[in-house]
C-alpha cells in the first residue's frame, strides 16, 4: 500500500475550540504553526518569576544545595560576598541596594556583616522567604525587601553606598532597558558609590541553535506530569539567544508558552554602556577574578564607581 505524501502543510487551524478534549489538539496545532524563529521580546522575554506558583517552585531551586542554577550554593556565595566586600570596600553601616535579590541570600549575609539592605525582586515567594530569613538571622531591622519590578520601583536618589545586580539578570532586558537600569543605578548611588554587576561572558556563550524535550512530574515547570519542548535560537548579529519553551500539562491539557531572551555583551560594549550611563570608572573581572566558582569561566563581574562629585 502506498501513502499519499504532501509537502505542503495546512496553513490554518480550521476548527479551534475550548472544549477540554480539543485543548490538546489546539495546543499541538499552536506548536505546529509557531513562527519558525521567535522575534526577541515580542512575547515577553523573561521567565515568569513573578507568577506565584512558578515563584514557589523556583524558590525550591534557589535553596537546593545540590546545584547553583537559581542561586549559587552557600559555600560559593560566601566566597563571592568576601570578594565583593573587599572589591567594593564595603563597611558595616553602609546602605546597599540588591537589585533582583531573589530570596535574599546575599542581602541577609551582608546585613549579618552590619550593612543596611534594600532588596528588590518581583518574585513573591522569594521576597516572603527573604523577609523570614532576615527575621531568623536577627537582622530584620537592617533589611527592607520590596516586591516590585526593578525597572519601575521608585527608590530615593543618592541613598546607597553600593548597588548589586548579580547572576546575569540585566541580560534578559532589551538593550534600551538595560541602559536605563544602568542609569538608574548611577542615580541610586552616593558620589563615589560602587556598583557590581555580573553578566555572562560573551566569548563563552553557546552560539548554536538547539532543540530538546523531556517529561517530568515535578520541578520548575510543574508539579503534575508535563511535557516540556524547548528550542534555542542564536542571533549572531544581535549577539542574543532566544529560547522558546512549550509546556503541556498532561492532566489538564493546558499549554504554557514562554520566551526567554538573553542579550550578551562584549566587555568593551558593557564598559562603554556603564560610562555612558554616568559611571566614572568601570572595571571588568572575567572568571570572577579567580574566585573558585564551579562556573566562574562563564561569567564577567564588572565593578563601576560613580564620580566623587
Ligand atoms: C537567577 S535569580 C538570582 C537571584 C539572586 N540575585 C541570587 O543570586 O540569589 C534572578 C532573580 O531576578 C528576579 N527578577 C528577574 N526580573 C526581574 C524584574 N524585572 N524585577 C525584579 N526582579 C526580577 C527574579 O525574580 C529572580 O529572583
Amino acid at each position: 500500500m502506498t501513502h499519499p505524501t504532501t509537502n505542503s502543510a495546512p496553513e490554518k487551524i480550521t476548527t479551534m475550540t475550548n472544549e477540554p478534549n480539543n485543548k490538546l489538539s489546539n495546543a499541538l496545532w499552536r506548536i505546529y504553526q509557531r513562527p519558525e524563529r521567535p522575534v526577541a521580546w515580542t512575547q515577553g522575554g523573561n521567565l515568569p518569576w513573578n507568577d506565584p506558583d512558578f515563584s514557589e517552585r523556583m524558590l525550591r531551586e534557589h535553596l537546593d544545595q545540590a546545584h547553583g542554577a537559581a542561586s549559587r550554593v552557600e559555600q560559593e556565595r560566601l566566597l563571592q560576598i568576601d570578594w565583593l566586600w573587599a572589591k567594593l570596600d564595603l563597611q558595616p553601616g553602609m546602605h546597599i541596594c540588591d537589585l533582583t535579590c531573589g530570596p535574599g541570600l546575599y542581602a541577609v549575609e551582608l546585613a549579618r556583616r552590619g550593612c543596611i539592605i534594600t532588596g528588590i525582586d518581583f518574585a513573591p515567594a522569594a521576597i516572603t522567604y527573604a523577609r523570614a530569613l532576615a527575621e531568623q538571622e536577627g537582622v530584620a531591622d537592617r533589611c527592607t525587601f520590596i516586591e516590585q519590578d526593578i525597572r519601575t520601583v521608585h527608590l530615593p536618589a543618592h541613598e546607597f553606598d553600593a548597588v548589586l545586580l548579580l547572576y546575569g539578570q540585566l541580560a534578559i532586558f532589551p538593550k534600551a532597558e538595560a541602559e536605563q537600569l544602568l542609569a538608574k543605578s548611577v542615580e541610586l548611588l552616593k558620589p563615589g558609590g560602587a556598583f557590581a554587576i555580573e553578566l555572562l561572558n560573551q566569548n563563552r556563550v553557546d552560539k548554536t541553535d538547539s532543540r530538546w524535550w523531556f517529561t517530568d512530574h515535578t520541578g520548575l515547570w510543574g508539579d503534575t506530569p508535563f511535557l516540556h519542548l524547548g528550542e534555542r535560537f542564536w542571533d549572531d548579529d544581535a549577539a542574543l539567544s532566544t529560547e522558546r519553551f512549550y509546556i503541556i500539562h498532561l492532566e489538564t491539557n493546558q499549554m504554557t508558552e514562554i520566551h526567554l531572551c538573553d542579550q550578551t555583551y562584549a566587555i568593551s560594549t558593557m564598559s562603554n554602556m556603564m560610562q555612558q550611563a554616568g559611571f566614572a570608572t568601570a572595571d571588568a573581572y572575567p572568571r570572577w577574578d579567580g574566585v573558585p566558582l564551579y562556573d566562574a569561566d562563564e561569567w564577567v563581574v564588572y565593578v563601576a564607581q560613580t564620580g566623587r562629585g
